[in-house]
């Protein structure tokens, strides 16, 4: 089969791999119809991530059609469409028994990380009971590619961390998809204003068609100021942080009003400075978080019935062989204008 594999920083190719195949009983053998690329992938070309082995297949999102199950599998049988979930879980350690599936024992985020991933004709699945969502017939694929990963990690990393309250003023720094999900459902709980800073001015236009209230362009205006401006001098109540460099991370914490919430989203690879001769007495809140994917079913539900529609970020529709050049195009995002790219394989 045909896969993207990681070479170390800066170095991929679209190859030839051998077609993965069972190798626990709670395996399942996943042929993939629609995958797509993650910021997450963009930081690891960039080496932020030295961990990820030469070799190794990316990808960690898509939607796929059961090829073969292992003898223990009982959720899901040949020839069902599934969610792969960006998140391996047992169902069974102590930290899946908490719900926090991103850190169980025998899997959390390994997938195009740890094990080969899903920028490929096949994908193997570790625990695929807990691992994979059923897609039921009908439905539109396209957009359930979005909950393999930026929805549910807009949501539960930004939007639940964030504590995000009707009412409240919010910012979301970083737009592309993953705060753009952040943007979608942080809607679910009717902030009053809603601020997207980014340096794409493409992106802060999508984002209001999104329901961004105000946009303000970090790369051309003083963000602090204006925020500021906006919010009466106050801050905001929420700063979801969605890029995952120190800059931003700094300009949550000089926007975040006394009793506010930093939730971050964004893998980081550098260390970041924090103001605690600033923040000391703010009665502030900072969370980090690796998606648990535990919202899924219930975000599934939202996009079946149109109360959220994550198939708007989709700008960029590709053949799976094309994997290069869709790599091109996410990673030169702002000149593209793309947001999510999608690649079939059909
Ligand atoms: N915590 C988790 O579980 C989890 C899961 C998935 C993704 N992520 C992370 O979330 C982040 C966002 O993912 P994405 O797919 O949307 O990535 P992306 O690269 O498409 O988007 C990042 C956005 O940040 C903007 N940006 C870059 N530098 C900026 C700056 N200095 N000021 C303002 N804006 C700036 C870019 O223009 C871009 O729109 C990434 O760091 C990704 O690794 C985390
Ligand atoms: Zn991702
Ligand atoms: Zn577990």
């Amino acid at each position: 089969m045909k896969a993207l594999v990681y070479y170390g920083p800066g170095k991929k190719a679209w190859e030839e791999k051998p077609k993965p195949v069972i190798q626990t009983a709670t395996d399942a053998v996943v042929k993939i119809l629609k995958t797509t690329i993650c910021g997450t992938d963009l930081h690891i070309m960039k080496g932020d991530m030295p961990e990820v082995a030469s070799g190794r297949v990316l990808g960690h999102e898509g939607v796929g059609v059961i090829e073969e199950v292992g003898s223990s599998v009982s959720n899901f049988k040949i020839g069902d469409h599934v969610i792969i979930s960006c998140v391996t879980s047992c169902g069974k350690c102590d930290y899946c028994k908490k719900g926090m599936y991103s850190h169980c024992e025998n899997g959390g985020w390994i997938l195009g990380y740890m094990i080969d991933g899903c920028q490929a004709e096949y994908v193997r699945i570790p625990y695929a009971d807990n691992s994979l969502y059923p897609i039921p017939a009908g439905a539109d694929e396209e957009a359930l590619v979005m909950l393999s990963d930026i929805l549910p990690t807009g949501f539960e990393c930004g939007v639940l961390n964030g504590q995000v309250k009707p009412g409240d003023t919010i910012a979301i720094v970083g737009a592309g998809p993953v705060g753009m999900a952040a943007l979608l459902t942080s809607q679910f709980y009717t902030p009053a204003e809603i601020i997207v800073i980014d340096q794409d001015d493409n992106r802060l236009e999508v984002a209001k068609t999104f329901g961004a209230t105000h946009t303000i362009n970090s790369a051309k205006e003083n963000a602090i100021d204006k925020v500021m401006e906006i919010t009466n001098g106050k801050g905001v109540d929420t700063a979801i942080e969605a890029v995952g460099v120190p800059p931003t991370f700094e300009l949550c914490q000089e926007i975040i009003t006394a009793g506010g919430h930093i939730a971050n989203i964004g893998v980081h690879g550098k260390s970041v400075v924090l103001h605690m001769e600033k923040l000391w007495d703010r009665n502030i809140t900072i969370t980090t978080r690796l998606v648990d994917t535990v919202t899924t079913p219930m975000l599934f539900k939202t996009v079946q019935s149109k109360k959220i529609e994550p198939k708007k970020l989709i700008t960029h529709r590709f053949k799976l062989d094309q994997m290069m050049e869709a790599y091109e195009t996410f990673g030169n995002a702002a000149k593209e204008k793309a947001l999510k790219v999608i690649l079939n394989n059909s």
